[in-house]
């Protein structure tokens, strides 16, 4: 079997979806590995570490994709304009692709009927399921850990003043108050971060697990008002709240947020649109020279106005809503990534094929595309099919 690894077309994407090191484990497992040149340069894989390991290096995407069996991305299909086509157009009957394809997002939905349309079988990294066998695969939590710590790190750096306690002869500075909202998988490196800088750290989230294992990152709870079995939804995970506990938890909110230097923002339901948790009215109650940073912006963000993709200055708060926050840190979020690929590539692969179990739980939940048909079930519900 031949794996294609092209080089990324979106605008400052830096990553790539392997490494020399697990293209050298590709090879040793018997596969060939296509290289497009310059493919990990922005993350800081070069050509000549995957040459050294055994990869074939590609001049350009056309010949990569041609002769492909499986196609590693990191960002779903896209237009390219240096080639003048669309990287589907590129693809080819009988051909597998995974990458992040996110195929309910109404923006994918031509894209995704493309696929199905060539006949490739395309799997989505962002439908690997939250069970424990999956865990070495999901590529979603990887880059999570990454936007945690690389956004927590963001705030500080816009921040006027320290992060720890310090102790000068001119006296003694208080050190930063930081508070996030939201503690999944991203929000705990984020306190994990902010804790190791040296502020104080304070945790909301509606599901008590999360809370817990806040304060065992050394975090003070503030309790959301929510009531558990309000928050809870289907296997443990929270569940979207009715406009009127949202305002409750607002209110909540506006005790504290005067006293905060940082507001990290990661509350998300899944498959939801972010709750509001922040209005416009709650900016102008904050610190003046504090910093929230929202990476909930992807799905809308969890404050009102979060400028999407930027950083801008409201209310004398800078408000961070830059998106592709993995991608800063290139070189650590491709090496996590790569091996997530690899391993459930790793997953698929039965004597040097791919061999889908429809009914295993791990395959049918990321399978987006399969015999020219849109097979699933979030894209075929949001397409309306
Ligand atoms: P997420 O990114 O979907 O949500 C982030 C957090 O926002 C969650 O903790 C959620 O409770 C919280 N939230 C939602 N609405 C809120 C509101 N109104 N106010 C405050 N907080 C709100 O979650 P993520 O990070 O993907 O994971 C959640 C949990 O899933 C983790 O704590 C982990 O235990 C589990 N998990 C398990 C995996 C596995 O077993 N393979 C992989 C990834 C996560």
């Amino acid at each position: 079997m031949i794996i294609g690894i092209p080089k990324e077309i979106m605008r400052g994407e830096a990553r790539v979806a392997a490494t020399p090191e697990t293209v050298k484990k590709f090879v040793k497992d018997g596969l060939t590995v296509l290289v497009e040149t310059g493919a990990g340069e922005n993350s800081h894989y070069y050509d000549e570490q995957y040459a050294g390991v055994g990869a074939e290096l590609i001049p350009g995407p056309k010949q990569l994709f041609k002769r492909a069996d499986l196609i590693l991305k990191v960002k779903e299909p896209l237009f390219n304009e240096k080639e003048n086509r669309h990287e589907v157009d590129m693809m080819h009957r009988g051909q597998y692709l995974i990458t992040f394809i996110h195929p309910a997002s109404p923006g994918n939905h031509e894209m995704v009927k493309k696929l199905a349309g060539a006949g490739v079988t395309s799997l989505t990294l962002d439908g690997i399921p939250r069970i424990s066998r999956a865990q070495h695969m999901d590529a979603l939590t990887s880059m999570s850990t990454c936007a945690g710590y690389k956004g927590m790190i963001m705030a500080a750096n816009d921040l006027p003043c320290f992060m720890p306690q310090m102790f000068t002869a001119v006296g003694v500075l208080k050190p930063a108050n930081v508070l996030v909202i939201g503690a999944g998988v991203a929000g705990l490196q984020a306190l994990a971060t902010a804790k190791r800088l040296g502020a104080v750290t304070y945790a909301m989230d509606i599901r008590p697990a999360a809370n817990e294992q806040a304060k065992s990152l050394g975090a003070k709870v503030i309790d959301s008002g929510v009531p558990a079995e309000k928050a809870m939804g289907e296997g443990g995970y929270a569940k979207k709240l009715s406009e009127e506990w949202i305002q409750k938890e607002r209110e909540t909110l506006s005790k504290v947020l005067c006293e905060m230097d940082i507001i990290f923002l990661s509350a998300l339901i899944p498959g939801k649109v972010a709750p509001i948790l922040i209005t416009e009215n709650m900016v102008k109650e904050m610190k003046k020279g504090s910093v929230i940073v929202d990476i909930s912006i992807d799905q809308g963000g969890n404050c009102e106005i979060t400028p999407a993709g930027t950083k801008e200055v409201k209310h004398n708060v800078t408000i961070g809503g830059i998106k592709n926050i993995p991608g800063l840190i290139p070189a650590s979020s491709t090496w996590m990534f790569a091996n997530n690929v690899y391993n459930l590539v790793n997953y698929l692969i039965k004597e040097g094929q791919i061999v889908l179990d429809l009914k295993d739980e791990i395959t049918g939940s990321i399978l987006v595309t399969h015999n020219h048909e849109v097979v699933h079930e979030g894209a075929r519900e949001a397409m309306g099919l």
